[in-house]
């Protein structure tokens, strides 16, 4: 992707990646991703905020030498994970004379993941400033927003905040800024959910002192920028906020018809009971749409099979992918069909254990459901009805 210009000496270098599927060989990327590198050109020092993917360092590069950049004194470190450190390494032998400024703790990860020399570094603190001439650089130092060592760095004149993971989306697009649109939302909620949301309290403790630095323009580490960054801090607000919805997930998976029969009546019941039902087949469904939709539920029933005597691999992988991405769940369910004995409650339950949940009473039953199971499927939404009342859902 060609380098786009952001306001007077400042440019965005980085690149797009349409193709990437996965991230982390784990998290779905539907609309590929981009890895966001800055440049800002200051009268005396050119600074290089982060790089890219080692598979696109190449295009980097390019636009470096399309911008006729002969020399960077600075590369400025956010984050060690490789989508933006990746491309440190061939910077420093083409710019041999930059220096690469981050945080200890980033200092010593880039040693172990990429072999940077000691003498490479200049180490930094939090709010340190650092000056290229007329520009000015402040260094915030924010642990656990993606890894222990983030940070963002603040462009006081120009009043840009370069975020890093924060406000990220994974999200192809040749546009600079992201519209105020629902797709540009649904991308960075999903983002959001996949990346972001196991550090949702320390996300809200950043978000008041990231308002009162009145940033002009966010500029993340990847998908679009954000002109308005009211827009994107507002969703944020919502998103790592208290606040949970009238709705139940149902993730499942069925083998023979009997756990889908069994989820499928609960979501029934539960719309008798005004209640939002959102059905997720583990066998085809879109792992980031049901990550987006832990987002704001206070409910989740799991509907987990028994296969070879323990529970089906699918239904533990869901539970071990919500207890891995701490929701605001407040309260779990377990139901599902088994053949000749079944430990799912144990099993699901073992997989939970960083969540602070409720478990609702678990409906399991062998074989095909009959009347009587139904009514257990009623009773669990009649459950799931006063619970949702209880928290002033209804
Ligand atoms: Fe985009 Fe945590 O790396």
């Amino acid at each position: 992707m060609p380098l786009r210009k952001i306001k007077e000496k400042i440019f965005s270098v980085g690149t797009i990646d349409w193709e990437r599927r996965l991230f982390d060989e784990l998290v779905p990327l539907p609309d590929g991703t981009s890895y966001n590198s800055y440049l800002i050109l200051g009268n005396e020092k050119t600074a290089l905020i982060d790089t890219v993917d080692p598979a696109k360092t190449h295009e980097l590069i390019n636009n470096l030498n399309n911008l006729g950049i002969k020399r960077i004194d600075y590369i400025i470190v956010n984050h060690a994970e490789q989508d933006h450190s990746g491309s440190i390494s061939d910077v420093l032998e083409l710019y041999p004379m930059a220096k690469v400024v981050a945080n200890a703790k980033c200092k010593s990860m880039l040693m172990d993941l990429l072999h940077i020399p000691e003498d490479k570094f200049i180490v930094i603190e939090d709010r340190q400033e650092l000056s290229l001439g007329d520009k000015t650089l402040e260094f915030i130092l924010t642990p656990w927003v993606h890894w222990p060592e983030t940070m963002v760095t603040f462009l006081k004149e120009d009043k840009i905040l370069f975020s890093c993971d924060l406000f990220g989306s994974h999200f192809a697009t040749s546009r600079l800024y992201a519209n105020e649109d629902a797709k540009v939302l649904e991308d960075a909620k999903r983002y959001y959910a996949e990346i972001m949301m196991p550090f949702r309290l320390q996300i809200r403790k950043y978000l008041d002192w990231i308002e009162k630095l009145t940033p002009e323009i966010i500029a993340p580490s990847h998908g679009p920028l954000w002109k308005n960054p009211d827009f994107i801090i507002k969703a944020h607000r919502e998103w790592v906020s208290d606040s949970l919805k009238n709705i139940v997930l149902i993730p499942y998976i069925s083998m023979h018809h009997s756990t889908k029969q069994m989820a499928e009546y609960l979501a029934d019941a539960l719309v008798k009971r005004g209640i939002e039902a959102s059905l997720f087949n583990l066998t085809v469904t879109d792992i980031g749409k049901f990550a987006i939709a832990l987002v704001d539920a206070p409910t989740m029933v799991l509907g987990a099979p028994t296969v070879l005597a323990g529970t089906h691999p699918a239904a533990i992988y869901a539970a071990y992918l919500t207890n891995a991405l701490r929701p605001k769940l407040k309260y779990v369910g377990i139901i599902g069909s088994y053949g000749w004995g079944g430990k799912a409650v144990d099993h699901i339950k073992a997989q939970l254990s960083t969540l602070k949940v409720e478990l609702l009473n678990p409906v399991l039953i062998k074989g095909l459901p009959r009347e009587e199971d139904f009514k257990k499927l009623d009773n669990l939404a009649e459950e799931i009805l006063n619970k949702h009342k209880e928290l002033g859902l209804i």
